[in-house]
C-alpha cells in the first residue's frame, strides 16, 4: 500500500483516540459531554460511536503529531491539520467540535464529522475529501452496520450522523448516512452490493421530503427495491426518537414505510386541493402518469384500482387513460 496512505491512517487513529481521550478525561471535554447527554446520546453509544471532543486551543492535535513526527504537510493534505497563511506552520482542523469518526468499510478512520455546540457556522465541518475519503461513495456506519444488513438483506438510509446513533440504540442496526452530500449512483452501487431492500428515512423537513422523492430512481436503478419511512411534524428521526420514543419510531416510522410508488403518490397529492374538480382531475393525470411507469402489469393494476375507488371512477376508464398514457411515451421514446 501507498505508504502516505498508511501514514494518514495512522494519523487518523491517533487523532480519533486522542480526541476521545478529552471528551472523557478532561475539564474540557465535560461541557461536550453534557451536550452529548442533553441530546440524549447514553455513554454507551458515545463509546461504541467512537465519539470525541476537539478542544478550543489551536493546536493540541499539530503539536502531537509533531512529537511523533508525522510529516505535516501530508497532515493538511489529508485534512486533520490546515496550513497557516503566513507560512509558518500548521494548526489543528477541528476546534471545539464534537467529533464523529468516519470509517471505511473495513473499520478504518477515514475522516470526522465535527458538529459545532452553539451557533457557530456550519453546523456540521467534515474533514475533507483526501486520499482515504471519497464522499460521494462512504456511508457513515457501513462498517458498523454491514453484518446487519447483509444478514436482513434491508438497509436504512438516513440523512444524518446523529440519526444513525439514535437509530441504533433503539435497535436499527442496520443504518448507514449519506452526511450532507446528495445520494449518488455510486452509493447506490455500494448499497446494492449489500442489500435488496433500502428503506430511506430522511428528515421530514421539506429539504428532507424532496431528497427522499430523488433518491428513488438512484436506488432503483441500481436494483434496489425502495421504500420510505416518513417523519412527521418537520422532525428528523432523532427528534421523533426523544420526543415519541424508541417503540413508536420502530413500529409507527420504519415498520410503517411506504412503498416508493406509494410515497411517489403522496408526494404529489401535497400540491393539489382534492375538494376542487380542476385540481382533482389534474392529480388523477398526474397519478396515472406515475403508476404507468410501474413495470409490472399487476402492480400497475393494483395502483389503478386504489385510484379508481377512491375517487368513483370505473376501474375501465381509469385503466383506458392509463394504457393510452403508455402508449404515448412508447411513442416519445
Ligand atoms: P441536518 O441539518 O439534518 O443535521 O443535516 P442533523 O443531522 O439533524 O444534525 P443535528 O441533529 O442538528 O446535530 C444532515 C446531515 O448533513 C450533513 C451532516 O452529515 C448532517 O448529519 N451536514 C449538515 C453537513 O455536512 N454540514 C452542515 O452544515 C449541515
Ligand atoms: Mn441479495
Ligand atoms: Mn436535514
Ligand atoms: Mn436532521
Ligand atoms: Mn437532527
Amino acid at each position: 500500500q501507498n505508504p502516505e496512505k498508511t501514514k494518514l491512517l495512522e494519523a487518523y487513529e491517533l487523532a480519533g483516540k486522542l480526541y476521545q481521550y478529552i471528551l472523557k478525561n478532561t475539564e474540557q471535554g465535560k461541557q461536550a459531554l453534557q451536550y452529548l447527554r442533553s441530546r440524549g446520546l447514553h455513554d454507551k453509544v458515545i463509546d461504541a460511536f467512537g465519539i470525541g471532543y476537539a478542544p478550543s486551543q489551536w493546536d493540541t492535535l499539530a503539536q502531537l503529531l509533531e512529537r511523533r513526527e508525522f510529516s505535516l504537510p501530508l497532515m493538511e493534505k489529508g485534512g486533520l491539520l490546515s496550513a497557516r497563511q503566513d507560512g509558518s506552520g500548521y494548526f489543528d482542523k477541528f476546534r471545539d467540535r464534537i467529533l464523529f469518526p468516519i470509517h471505511d468499510w473495513k473499520g478504518q478512520l477515514i475522516a470526522f464529522g465535527g458538529r459545532a455546540m452553539g451557533d457557530v457556522q456550519p453546523k456540521y465541518l467534515n474533514s475533507p475529501e483526501s486520499m482515504l475519503f471519497y464522499k460521494s461513495r462512504s456511508l457513515y456506519n457501513m462498517h458498523r452496520a454491514r453484518p446487519q444488513i447483509r444478514k436482513l438483506q434491508q438497509l436504512v438510509l438516513f440523512e444524518g450522523y446523529v440519526d444513525v446513533i439514535k437509530a441504533w440504540e433503539a435497535g436499527i442496526t442496520n443504518g448507514v448516512a449519506t452526511m450532507g452530500t446528495a445520494l449518488t449512483e455510486e452509493h447506490a452501487e455500494v448499497i446494492r452490493k449489500q442489500a435488496d431492500q433500502v428503506i430511506v428515512a430522511y428528515d421530514g423537513d421539506g429539504a428532507g421530503q424532496a431528497a427522499a422523492y430523488k433518491s428513488i430512481p438512484i436506488l432503483e436503478k441500481a436494483g434496489c427495491l425502495v421504500k420510505i419511512a416518513m417523519i412527521p411534524n418537520n422532525q428528523d428521526p432523532d427528534d421523533y426518537i426523544s420526543t415519541q420514543g424508541s417503540e413508536r419510531f420502530v413500529r409507527e416510522v420504519i415498520e410503517a414505510a411506504v412503498p416508493s410508488i406509494k410515497y411517489k403518490l403522496l408526494y404529489f397529492r401535497k400540491n393539489f386541493k382534492l375538494q376542487e374538480d380542476g385540481d382533482k382531475l389534474r392529480y388523477i393525470q398526474q397519478a396515472l402518469k406515475i403508476i404507468a411507469d410501474i413495470a409490472s402489469p399487476i402492480e400497475r393494476e393494483h395502483y389503478v384500482r386504489e385510484l379508481s375507488t377512491e375517487f368513483h371512477y370505473s376501474f375501465e376508464a381509469a385503466l383506458q387513460n392509463l394504457n393510452e398514457i403508455r402508449l404515448q411515451s412508447e411513442k416519445n421514446n
